[in-house]
Formats: C-alpha cells, sequence, structure tokens
C-alpha cells in the first residue's frame, strides 16, 4: 500500500493552481465516476434491496440533467476520463438517453458505459447506443425462470431479450455480472460460462458485499472466488487475458476462445490499492468509496451559487477523505446503505 501524505502535502495539493488531477492522500489517481441517476429499481435482487423497503430519495432531491452535467463536466476538467451511469436501475429514470448524450458531449469523457438489469433494454439500447453509451454491464445471477425470479423479483425472458436487443444495437462489450452465491446459484456456473460463449459477451463473477440490511447474512451464502478459479480450471483452460475497463476485475481468458472470465473478489483477494473511482449518489452525495461512509454533500453547492472553480476545490478537497481500503471482511455491518443507494 502506498504511503499517506501528510496534511501539508494535501494542502499544498489543493492549493496549487492545479487541480488538474485527482490524486488521494494514497497516491491513487481518480479518472472515473460511477454516477447513479436513480436510487430506484423495476426488480428487487435480495442483496441488493430489502424486501418492504421504500425510502427511496425524494424527487425534488434528485440532480437534475442540468446539475449531473455541470458536475461531471467540473470532473472531466479535474481528469476524469470515464463515467459509468448506475442506479438502482438506470433506465428507470425518464429520459436517461438524453442525459447520456449530454454526458458523452463533454470534452475529456471518453468512456461512458452503463451498468443495468438489461430488462427495459429492448425498449432503449439503440438509442442508448446512439447517445454515446459504447458498453454495457448486465447482472444476470441464473439461467433458471424460476430460480431469476426468486433472486431479482425479476422475470429472466425480459433480461434475455434485452440482451439480444444490446447485441443488435451494436453495444460492444456486453458483460455479464454474476453475482456468486452459495447454495443460490453455485450449480450453474459452467451454464453461464457456455452462454457467454454462444453470445460473445464477457463474463463477471462477483463475490457478495454486505451492504445495509438486507434480512439475509451475506456471510451465510458468501462464495470464494478463488475456489470457482479451481473448479472452472478443471473444465476450461483459463489463461490471464486482460479486457478494456476500468473496473476491478481480474480477467482469464478461455483459451482457443475470444471469451473472457472476471472475478471481483472484494472479499477473498482487494483491490483497494489501485482504486480509481469516487461515486455520485442520485441526490449527489459524493462517495469515497463504496465500503465505508466517508461522503461530502455537493447538492448544495450545485443549488447555492456556488461557482464551478468553488465546487471544484470542494471536489478536491473531499478527496483528502478517501479512505485507504474497505472493511467488508472485518466489520461487515458497517455500511447501512444499501446497494441501490450508491450504484454498485
Ligand atoms: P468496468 O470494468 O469499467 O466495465 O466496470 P465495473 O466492473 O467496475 O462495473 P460494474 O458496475 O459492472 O461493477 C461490477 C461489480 O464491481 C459490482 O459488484 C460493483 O459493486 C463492484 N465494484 C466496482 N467498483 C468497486 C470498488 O471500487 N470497490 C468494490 N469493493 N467493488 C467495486
Ligand atoms: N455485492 C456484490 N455485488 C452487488 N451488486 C449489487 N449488489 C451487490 C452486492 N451486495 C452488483 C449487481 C450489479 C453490479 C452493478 O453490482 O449484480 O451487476
Ligand atoms: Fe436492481 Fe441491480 Fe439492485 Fe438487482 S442489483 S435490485 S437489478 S439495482
Amino acid at each position: 500500500m502506498n504511503k499517506a501524505l501528510s496534511l501539508d502535502e494535501i494542502i499544498i495539493m489543493s492549493d496549487t493552481e492545479l487541480h488538474k488531477e485527482l490524486i488521494d492522500p494514497f497516491g491513487r489517481r481518480v479518472e472515473y465516476v460511477r454516477l447513479s441517476v436513480t436510487d430506484k429499481c423495476n426488480m428487487r435482487c435480495f442483496y441488493c434491496i430489502p424486501k418492504g423497503f421504500t425510502d427511496f430519495e425524494e424527487p425534488e432531491n434528485w440532480l437534475t440533467f442540468d446539475e449531473v452535467e455541470r458536475l461531471m463536466s467540473i470532473f472531466a476538467d479535474l481528469g476524469v476520463r470515464r463515467v459509468r451511469l448506475t442506479g438502482g436501475e438506470p433506465l428507470v429514470r425518464k429520459n436517461l438517453p438524453e442525459l447520456a448524450a449530454r454526458l458523452s458531449a463533454i470534452p475529456g469523457i471518453e468512456d461512458l458505459s452503463l451498468s443495468t438489469n438489461a430488462s427495459l433494454l429492448s425498449e432503449h439500447a439503440t438509442a442508448l447506443k446512439d447517445a454515446g453509451i459504447s458498453r454495457i454491464n448486465v447482472s444476470l445471477d441464473s439461467l433458471r425462470h424460476e430460480r431469476f425470479k426468486e433472486i431479482t423479483g425479476g422475470k429472466l425472458q425480459t433480461v434475455l431479450d434485452g440482451l439480444q436487443a444490446a447485441k443488435s444495437a451494436g453495444l460492444s462489450p456486453v458483460k455479464i455480472n454474476v453475482v456468486a452465491m452459495k447454495g443460490l446459484n453455485d450449480d450453474e456456473f459452467e451454464s453461464i460460462v457456455d452462454y457467454c460463449l454462444e453470445n460473445d459477451f464477457t463474463l463477471r463473477f462477483i463475490e457478495t458485499m454486505p451492504m445495509g440490511s438486507t434480512g439475509k447474512d451475506a456471510t451465510d451464502y458468501y462464495y470464494d472466488l478463488q475456489q470457482l478459479k479451481k473448479r472452472l480450471k478443471k473444465r476450461f483452460s483459463l489463461i490471464p487475458g486482460m479486457m478494456p475497463g476500468g473496473g476491478p476485475a481480474r480477467y482469464f481468458q478461455v483459451e482457443g476462445t475470444e471469451l473472457r472470465i472476471g472475478f471481483i473478489t472484494p472479499i477473498s483477494q482487494h483491490f483497494c490499492e489501485t482504486c480509481n473511482r469516487v461515486r455520485v449518489s442520485v441526490n449527489g452525495t459524493l462517495y469515497l468509496c463504496l465500503g465505508q461512509n466517508d461522503k461530502v454533500e455537493l447538492r448544495p453547492l450545485l443549488r447555492d451559487g456556488s461557482t464551478d472553480e468553488q465546487i471544484r476545490k470542494a471536489i478536491v478537497a473531499a478527496l483528502a477523505l478517501k479512505p485507504m481500503r474497505h472493511e467488508f471482511k472485518d466489520e461487515p455491518g458497517q455500511i447501512v446503505r444499501i446497494m441501490s443507494q450508491t450504484g454498485g
């Protein structure tokens, strides 16, 4: 882990003309913003939104498209090159393609992507592609209709149809996200590999992170992805590989094919030393880490007449709060906000 900068060093950094870059106290450069456009979702994956949860953000507190565009332009000035639209389910927010078009037109934003459950993609895939979304990541924890319903509350067929629409629209790559869960979907991993091979999708397995009280203890169904790597190596020849993207997955290629399988291992092998991102929630809260509570409210600045330069300084100063790492393993009950409030 890099050494933390002293307070003096941070002040010097945030005072110089500069702020051309966002560098945190551990020397990590932030160039990726995960932007949540809604905390709502048309599904209910049990590890993300607890049953009966109704405490969603009030519409008057949602950042408007004008506010989001302004904020992302300031981030772009500070060296952010990648923006990922997240939720909840981002497509639940009305006119998302319009926002995407505005963000992709910001000078400096080179990579605009979307994390979605795909259930509304049949309707929107082409408009999103036209608006400048180049690639998408899609949650898909099971290929069995009944089981999919149990885990997500949604309809598998809408997701499969959405994925075909994404393909036809030319969104590429399509990355499939599978949250690996012991006793819940761990008998399906090989068949999901086959599905991705057939469809030219990239596949990533994710270890469940304990976020908020979801009614189930994440440690009960935790599946260690180091075990899965060994398991898949029995059937597939996996060679270390690469994949465009800014996130934490470590990739392997299935030899003799184009398929890449990524492992996202926040619990068994955390990746915080290379963290390059921050999160903005629908109400304009800047979260410095997915697994910590450190945050700065940006909405008041966007609404009180602050200048771009003042907001820029606030963001630079906020970076000093970015923690070294999450504590999902040692303090699993620490994060009370649910996943859909930060967008993963
Ligand atoms: P690309 O690599 O750019 O395609 O994106 P990504 O894989 O980061 O995005 P996606 O929204 O698909 O996230 C996949 C999983 O990685 C989700 O479970 C996220 O919560 C998780 N993830 C992304 N960034 C972080 C992070 O900084 N820390 C932790 N612990 N998990 C993260
Ligand atoms: N742990 C790990 N991944 C999660 N996701 C949602 N909640 C969790 C959690 N508690 C994943 C979704 C989606 C991605 C953006 O985050 O499956 O694919
Ligand atoms: Fe919705 Fe995604 Fe959360 Fe599932 S993981 S409830 S699809 S936001």
